[in-house]
């Protein structure tokens, strides 16, 4: 692939400039993709000379090459409530949520969604996610076919959830962990797909099937686990009716062994700074979840708090509580949270959080998140003038950083050109991939 290309080396702080060194940046680069990986990587006119004969190039000049996405926190089950009206959070769960998910004990609905969502979640350049299924084994072994058939690197789980729910969408203790262990012994490891233990959040759960969670994850902490954490008020207050003898909502999480450094807790709005330090300590990460936020009315995230106290975060779309798949528009929501609190998100962090921030909190650098030699060949290439309106802007841009804005605040679907997941090309914006 040639063309402009555009790489995070580290985090690039918080500053109006990237810290030195944290960005790759060639205005005429090329990937050598050989199989699913990055071969080489380079100046198109240095790597020229050493391509073997035979080997096509595919030109992306006037595009801007990234790594692919990367989602952090999304439930692929509530694709088809998006955009339910006027409730937040636990009236939501139960109105619309709940409801959807009892679908998903029926094979054929789940596959439906799972292409559905792997189709719009490539055409956004989302390559990898960490993904809620439901409580039905067969949401689980549905999406991690799905994703197994396209080559994606993909983390996903069963919700474990005992109680205060529907009784078509709970397990028990023995059924959640038996059914856990059978998914991570057919899943987990499997090409590039990995196995998050996924206990929906402390009300659904008793004390015993968090107890049980733990045990699991003491015995295989290589295993991802995520869940939600103070995310809305009213919420809060009944963990702690629920849990009177835990001293806050971390606490419950705390005391089953749940928090590790592969941890993801979503949300995160109402945390005292004590809190943070401890999520830190432990060295989990909160996943941002802007659009879900404002939707669901939960809050505005405090990330530079969240900064100050050494706590990682990831960003994530939280669809369907979040109102876009789309990375660009998560930005975009996360720039004007950020801007609600006098912390205007830069594009550098923006793009850094999307990609390599993103695979350091999920642990997965090894392999996805950068461009670079032996990586994965997930990558996404933008068309800073997809629109009329962004060809003008793009046209009036001095410098990178205002581009990459421009892309943040006015980008959408259409300025994803393309998307290539494990070297192939699995969308394109104008043709059929190739
Ligand atoms: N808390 C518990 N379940 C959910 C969910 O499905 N979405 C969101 N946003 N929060 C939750
Ligand atoms: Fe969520």
């Amino acid at each position: 692939l040639r063309g402009p290309l555009l790489s995070f080396l580290n985090d690039p702080g918080e500053g109006d400039s990237p810290e030195p060194g944290s960005v790759l940046h060639l205005d005429d680069g090329a990937l050598w993709l050989d199989g699913g990986h990055i071969r080489a990587i380079g100046h198109y006119h240095e790597l020229a000379p050493h391509l073997t004969e035979g080997i096509d190039v595919v030109d992306y000049s006037g595009k801007l090459m990234m790594p692919g996405f990367i989602d952090s926190h999304v439930h692929y089950v509530q694709l088809d409530i998006m955009a339910s009206y006027g409730r937040q959070l636990l009236d939501w769960l139960n109105e619309y949520t709940f409801p959807e998910e009892c679908r998903f004990a029926q094979r054929a609905h789940a596959e439906n969604v799972a292409e559905a969502f792997l189709d719009e979640q490539l055409r956004v350049g989302t390559t990898t996610a960490q993904v809620f299924c439901t409580s039905h084994p067969v949401s689980v072994d549905t999406f991690f076919a799905a994703a197994h058939q396209r080559g994606l690197r993909m983390l996903a789980g069963k919700v474990l959830m005992d109680r205060n729910a529907p009784e078509d969408l709970t397990d028990t203790v023995l059924d959640g962990i038996r059914d856990s262990e059978r998914l991570i012994s057919d899943w987990h490891g499997k090409d590039r797909l990995g196995y998050t233990l996924t206990p929906r959040f402390a009300p659904t759960s008793t004390p015993e099937q968090l107890d049980a969670t733990g045990a699991i994850l003491r015995n295989a902490p290589d295993l991802h686990l995520q869940t939600h954490l103070s995310e809305n008020s009213g919420e809060i207050a009944w963990v702690s009716e629920l849990f009177p003898d835990c001293p806050d909502y971390l606490g419950v999480y705390e005391r089953y062994g749940l928090v590790g450094p592969r941890s993801t807790f979503a949300h995160g709005i109402h945390l005292t700074q004590e809190m943070r330090s401890r999520l830190a300590a432990a060295g989990a990460n909160i996943a941002f979840c802007p659009t879900s936020n404002l939707f669901l009315g939960s809050g505005l995230f405090d990330r530079l708090a969240c900064r100050e106290a050494g706590l990682n975060t990831s960003l994530a779309s939280d669809v369907g509580g979040g109102t876009d798949l789309s990375g660009l528009a998560t930005l975009k929501a996360a720039y004007q949270v950020g801007q609600l609190l006098g912390q205007p998100l830069t594009a550098w962090q923006g793009f850094y959080r999307l990609t390599l921030g993103n695979a350091r909190a999920l642990h997965l650098d090894a392999h996805i998140g950068s461009l670079r030699e032996g990586g994965d060949a997930d990558i996404v290439i933008l068309d800073p003038q997809a629109t009329p309106l962004l060809a003008r802007r793009s046209a009036r841009t001095r410098s990178l950083a205002e581009q990459l804005f421009a892309l943040m605040i006015l980008g959408d679907d259409r300025s994803v050109y393309a998307t290539w997941a494990n070297g192939e090309c699995v969308h394109h914006r104008d043709t059929a991939p190739h």
